[in-house]
């Protein structure tokens, strides 16, 4: 769980998308989704959000309905309110909210029959199928009902992630890079420490710097597609700045970035593999239909293509 840990507790977002425009909670398509389905829940419903991470769409349910009664579980050690204050116009929201870490959604510490609703947004499918549904079966009200967003295989998110783990690979394994990166720092860490650095000195920091800049120029002409471009240079952005502040470079800052590329990697891989393919689908629909009393289970076509599925259960 490190790997999400440490995105959660680092980040200051709401979701798992910290570069997209539902850092601050979700908006667009999602948010209307969850209106439409917030509209049929009376006052004083109670919910559960699982897998919430740093509570987008617990915030969402709260901000639309502030007597909702909202507990938000994951698996990682989630702390929402750490990293936000005040000033931010969820904090409000979080703070109605009940978070829970370190539980798995096939480890729900919750009494049979508590909530009204469970919810989940690109969470559910990370968990062990089964256990996940018999946990969520055994938590809600007898009619009450699990409605999740799920990942697809087909999305054009999946698409994206699949661009993205070929730029992440490339850059941490397949050119020396980071390595080249790293053998900068410890020079620039090196002259740090001299007060009166030879010219020769200064001269090598100068080539290794220029080295360094031209296999960054030959790693993106390697990215020929716009999505992976697109991935490069969102990744680019922090290690230029790297190399820009030679004074302050340290081996440490280096690999404390090689770190976080390693758990971003390990976190799209992960995506990747819990969405769920079309044959996928109708096994999740036949094993909930020995369970639920009535199962619903489709895509979300929106503009730009295929979003995720839309799972919906009574129980
Ligand atoms: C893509 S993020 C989605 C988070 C949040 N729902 C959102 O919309 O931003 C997936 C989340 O699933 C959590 N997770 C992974 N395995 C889990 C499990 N077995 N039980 C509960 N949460 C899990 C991760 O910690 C992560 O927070």
């Amino acid at each position: 769980m490190q790997h999400w840990n440490s995105y959660w507790n680092n980040t200051k977002t709401l979701n798992s998308f910290a570069e997209s425009y539902h850092q601050q909670g979700y908006s667009g398509d999602i948010a209307l989704f969850w209106h439409d389905i917030f509209e049929s829940f009376a006052n004083n419903t109670a919910i559960l959000d699982i897998a919430t991470g740093n509570g987008g769409l617990a915030v969402l349910a709260q901000q639309y309905n502030t007597s909702y009664k909202l507990i938000a579980t994951d698996a990682a050690d989630i702390n929402p309110l750490a990293l936000f204050g005040v000033l931010d116009d969820c904090y409000n929201a979080l703070q109605q909210i009940q978070f829970i870490g370190n539980m798995p959604t096939e480890h729900l510490a919750f009494s049979d029959g508590s909530f009204d609703l469970v919810i989940s947004q690109f969470g559910f499918e990370y968990a062990p199928l089964t256990t996940a549904l018999e946990q969520i079966h055994r938590v809600l009200k007898y009619n009450g009902q699990f409605i999740a967003l799920v990942h697809s295989s087909r999305s054009f998110i999946t698409q994206d992630c699949i661009a993205g783990i070929t730029v992440l690979h490339q850059l941490l394994y397949e050119n020396g890079l980071i390595e080249q990166l790293s053998l900068y720092a410890h020079i620039c860490q090196s002259l740090s420490n001299i007060k009166e650095p030879t010219t020769h000195q200064l001269q090598q920091l100068t080539e290794h710097n220029k080295a360094l800049l031209e296999t960054f120029k030959q790693t993106q002409l390697r990215f020929t597609e716009e999505n992976q471009q697109d991935w490069f240079n969102l990744i680019a952005k922090d290690l230029v700045e790297l190399i820009m502040q030679s004074q302050s470079l340290t081996v440490a800052k280096v690999e404390r970035i090689k770190q976080d590329l390693q758990y971003f990697l390990q976190r799209i891989k992960e995506q990747i593999a819990s969405a769920w393919t079309e044959q996928q689908a109708e096994k999740v629909k036949e094993l909930c239909l020995l369970n639920w009393n009535k199962v619903s289970l489709q895509p979300l076509q929106i503009q730009e293509g295929i979003l995720c599925w839309i799972l919906r259960l009574e129980k």
